[in-house]
């Protein structure tokens, strides 16, 4: 088959590989149908590269069609339509039992201290081949299938592994009080879809933020209020001003680990500033590394007692946090990949009508055969030629 591998440091390739097999008697080989490239795998091609192995099979939002069963499958058989969530998990342990598929305790990857294997997500997360691909060997693929019907096109249901739990977590973790106000910080597919899901589920109103023009007009054309980024030398401040001074309920950082610094790095300067100059030059020289800016401008923005939310990913082990305005303004915090089962059930209703409420049908801005994969790699990451979502056909 041919799989989408990683190879060096913004150097993707089509390879041929073996196609998988049965393995286990746990496992299903499905036929990859549609596949696409997600922010996450953009920190692969950029910045995590120590955790890469020349050759790694990426890709972790797959769909198709099942193709063969092992001994132990009782839920789904060939010919079913499946989407697999972008982790690997159970659904029988201690933390799958209570929603936290992403730290299953049945697939955690301890030699490395990390929670559950992700599929194609580096050696951190357990070296699984990943979805794009021609075929996916699916473990435990009795609970890491979600089944759909047919009829509707792929783009229907792809977004149920991992956009769209991602962005339902991101939201129910900022815990928007109903009619209240949440500003989402970065307007990739993640930050997108939270602005379409925070009107799911009740707030009142939403203010994207992001630097890329074509990207806040995307969403500024749903309804949404919008800022440029690079119009704001005071973010935390214009936004003050646009909610009675307090700033908003909560904040969806959808930014991430590679963030640009423009305005909040100010944040950051200060932040270095006050810290003892051994500690500042370093996280100066750390900042290249793990990029703080739209941390530091959520936990400016938000109201006191207001809630931050990261749904974006972050790596570094000791990055500096402004402890004094956390704990003086009570922000609560939390986090983590999302856990596509836990939400599956709030999701099925939204993607099954036809009316599509959240869009996502026309949500992929660019759809590609499988061998153009380097191509979309590329687009995604320099944001070229209007690249949002880019979906890849094996
Ligand atoms: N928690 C999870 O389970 C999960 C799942 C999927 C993706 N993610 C993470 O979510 C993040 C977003 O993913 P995506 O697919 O939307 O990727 P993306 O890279 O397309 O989106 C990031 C967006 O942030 C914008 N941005 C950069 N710096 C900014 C700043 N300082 N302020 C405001 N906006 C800024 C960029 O212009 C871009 O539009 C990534 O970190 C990704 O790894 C997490
Ligand atoms: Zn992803
Ligand atoms: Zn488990």
């Amino acid at each position: 088959m041919k799989a989408v591998t990683w190879h060096g440091q913004r150097d993707v390739r089509v390879d041929e590989h073996p196609d998988p097999v049965i393995e286990q008697p746990s496992d299903a080989i499905v036929r990859i149908t549609t596949t696409a490239i997600c922010g996450s795998d953009l920190h692969l091609y950029e910045v995590l590269n120590p955790f890469m192995s020349s050759g790694d099979i990426l890709g972790h939002e797959p769909m198709g069609i099942v193709e063969e069963v092992g001994a132990e499958i009782t839920k789904v058989k060939p010919g079913d339509r499946v989407v697999m969530p972008f982790q690997i998990s159970c659904g029988s342990c201690f933390m799958c039992g209570q929603g936290l598929q992403t730290q299953c305790e049945t697939t955690q990857v301890r030699e490395e201290g990390m929670g559950a294997a992700l599929f194609g997500y580096s050696k951190l997360y357990g070296s699984v081949p990943g979805g794009q691909a021609g075929f996916l060997r699916v473990p435990l693929a009795d609970y890491n299938t979600i089944k759909v019907p047919d009829g509707p096109p792929d783009e229907r249901f792809l977004y149920l592994s991992d956009v769209l739990p991602t962005a339902w977590q991101a939201v129910a973790y900022a815990d928007v009080p109903k009619g209240g106000t949440l500003v989402v910080l970065g307007l990739g597919p993640i930050g997108d879809m939270s602005c379409r899901v925070a009107l799911q589920q009740g707030a009142g109103r939403v203010i994207g933020v992001d630097i890329v023009p074509e990207r806040l007009e995307r969403v500024r054309s749903r309804g949404f209020e919008v800022l440029n980024l690079d119009d704001h030398e005071n973010l935390a401040g214009t936004i003050r001003d646009m909610t009675d001074g307090r700033g908003p309920d909560a904040v969806v950082d959808a930014v991430g680990m590679e963030a640009h610094g423009t305005g909040p790095a100010k944040g950051a300067q200060l932040m270095a500033a006050i810290l003892p100059d051994a500690l500042g030059q370093a996280m100066m020289k750390k900042a290249g590394v793990d990029r703080l800016a739209a941390l530091y401008a959520a936990i400016d923005i938000v109201r006191r007692g207001g809630t931050i939310s990261l749904s974006g990913v972050y790596g570094g082990q000791t990055d500096p946090l402004p402890m004094l305005t956390l704990f003086d303004k009570q922000i609560q915090l939390r986090m983590g990949q999302a856990n596509v089962k836990k939400w599956v059930d709030d999701l099925l209703p939204l993607v099954l009508d036809d009316a599509d409420p959240l869009g996502v049908e026309d949500f992929h801005s660019h759809q590609l055969p499988l061998d153009e994969a380097p191509h979309g790699y590329e687009i995604f990451q320099k944001k070229e030629d209007n690249a949002i979502k880019v979906l890849l056909k094996p």
